[in-house]
């Protein structure tokens, strides 16, 4: 008779009573997490809850200050990037590491490039791309192995990172919201990839703020709450409305508002007749009401972003005029936009919205310096005020407003940009992707905060590319296409439908 012997395996990974704290705050207080070979577990959290933290630590990036890491049920210390490449941990960032002037193979192999001739040690080309194509063709990543990296799109680039990750043969990926800036069919793809890799045993680590994507995708979800384990689901139980709730401690209030009002019968807030940024266009008409929030969507590339930037005296003008409440107004510079009361914020908000290397206060003040500034002296208290209360109203979380803004977590760093525009008073708000990286609870604040703005008269844009938070919050949705305006739906025909048919070509011409 065969004897019963239990031959589970171990887990690939746990770690346990891992903490780590930084100058004035503690991000991770005895936190557990495993993981089993060919399992995709997701962790998600609020913005600051410590999971970038916690992922820096198993990829060698931090070393905890407490805390026990195993492998394969055997203890093992991680004390640089090197130590976890080489037990075949990968972490792969959000802001992409690849060195866009190689080519893709030289990015696969960088630092470990195949050689031939013995001492001579001649670049083995032949071999370097026939492995970096079989790699590539593992994930669909149907290029040449000499095209440079730095003309692929962003999903393409990250496919490059996990050949690179799969060619040091990595038993766990770590991917920190890899889909913020991926375009919907670039998910897609890379959920397919995922499952491939499952499939071939390796293990995924998945961090989100997309709980649709977790939902999906995931075996088990983790949740962190203030740095601690908040619990655990399994794969039956992942759900929405069980997600939040671990997050969040509670139950967030109703998702989208919108209190509407008629100011769609007065005079636009800003009319913009003929605007063309390129030759090539044809001219962009737009009107905007007070109290009215307009969403702009479209594909990727399809000139969204150029119209804010034009809107804004990024981007020069090429034809056209923009009246603001009636009066023409020459935008030339951003601060010719910011006086006639037309802010931007901005969708890269690491590069065009914040000073890293200064603190909180600060930044939420930068914007509203004439306003805090008697006589030209900034007050001082004033300036506390404003920015503790929108630390507060936004739940930022900072030990105090002095903090570095550089020292916040990803979530954060975007809420300080979002505090610095709407703590001033604007008539026309341009948003570009608001939410993205945002926090559920966070996120109800600022659709919050836009029907407060709206209903006090101010006109929106808000560029997006969720389309349910399109349909959430529009009172009218402009689509764009390849530098045009393709259409406009008014919110009784809004669907998704009508927008992807738009923002795809398919449209009747404007
Ligand atoms: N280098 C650092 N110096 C000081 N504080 C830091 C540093 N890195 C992270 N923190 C703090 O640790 C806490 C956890 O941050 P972490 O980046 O892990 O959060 P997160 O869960 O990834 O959030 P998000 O969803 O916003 O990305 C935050 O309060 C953050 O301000
Ligand atoms: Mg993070």
């Amino acid at each position: 008779m065969l004897q019963q012997i239990d031959v589970r395996m171990p887990p690939l990974l746990t770690a346990t009573g891992i903490c780590k704290a930084f100058p004035g705050v503690r991000a991770l207080e005895n936190v557990r997490l495993q993981i089993e070979s060919g399992e995709i577990l997701a962790v998600v959290g609020e913005n600051g809850a410590g999971k970038s933290t916690l992922m820096k630590i198993l990829a060698g990036v931090y070393t905890p200050d407490a805390g026990v890491i195993e492998l394969d049920g055997r203890p093992v210390a991680i004390r640089s990037v090197k130590d976890a490449g080489r037990l075949g941990v990968t972490l792969i960032h959000q802001e992409l590491n690849l060195a866009g002037h190689l080519d893709i193979a030289g990015n696969i192999f960088l630092g470990r490039e195949p050689t031939w001739g013995g001492p001579l040690r001649l670049l083995d080309r032949g071999f370097m791309d026939d492995a970096a194509s079989a790699i590539m063709r593992r994930l669909g990543l149907l290029a040449s192995p000499r095209r440079l990296v730095q003309d692929l799109s962003i999903g393409q680039q990250q496919l490059v990172e996990i050949a690179r990750a799969l060619s040091l043969k990595s038993r766990l990926l770590i991917l920190d919201e890899p889909t913020s800036s991926l375009t919907d069919s670039e998910t897609t793809l890379l959920f397919t990839v995922l499952s491939e890799l499952k499939a071939d045993g390796i293990s995924i680590l998945y961090i989100s703020h997309r709980l649709k994507e977790v939902e999906s995708i995931a075996d088990r979800v983790t949740v962190l709450r203030d740095g601690r384990n908040a619990g655990e689901l399994q794969r039956h139980e992942i759900n929405h409305n069980g997600i939040v709730q671990l997050m969040v401690g509670r139950e967030v209030k109703q998702f989208y508002q919108r209190s509407r009002g008629d100011g769609a019968r007065q005079a636009a807030v800003i009319s913009v007749r003929g605007l063309r940024w390129e030759k090539s266009q044809r001219g962009i008409d737009l009107d905007i009401a007070p109290g009215e929030i307009v969403s702009l969507a479209g594909l990727m590339g399809a000139g969204r972003t150029e119209l804010a930037e034009t809107l804004f005296g990024i981007r020069k003008m090429a034809a056209g005029t923009v009246a603001i409440d009636g009066k023409l107004l020459r935008i030339r510079r951003p601060k010719d936009a910011i006086n006639a009361g037309v802010f931007l914020v901005p969708e890269d908000r690491r590069v065009d919205g914040l000073i890293l290397s200064d603190s909180v206060k600060h930044n939420t003040s930068l914007a509203s310096l004439s306003l805090l500034s008697r006589f030209g002296i900034m007050q001082r208290s004033r300036e506390e005020t404003l920015a503790s209360a929108m630390c507060e109203r936004f739940n930022i979380r900072t030990p105090t407003t002095a903090q570095m803004v550089g020292n916040l977590s990803g979530g954060n760093q975007q809420k300080v940009v979002l505090a610095k525009w709407l703590s001033r008073t604007p008539r026309l708000l341009i948003l570009d992707e608001p939410t993205r990286g945002i926090d559920v609870g966070a996120k109800s604040e600022i659709y919050a905060l836009m029907d407060a703005l709206a209903h006090s008269g101010a006109a929106i844009l808000m560029i997006s590319s969720d389309l349910e938070e399109i349909l959430g919050m529009s009172d009218r949705v402009l689509v764009m296409h390849q530098g045009n305006l393709a259409g406009s739906i008014d919110r009784e025909a809004l669907s998704e439908e009508a927008i992807m048919h738009l923002a795809t070509g398919g449209g009747a011409h404007l």
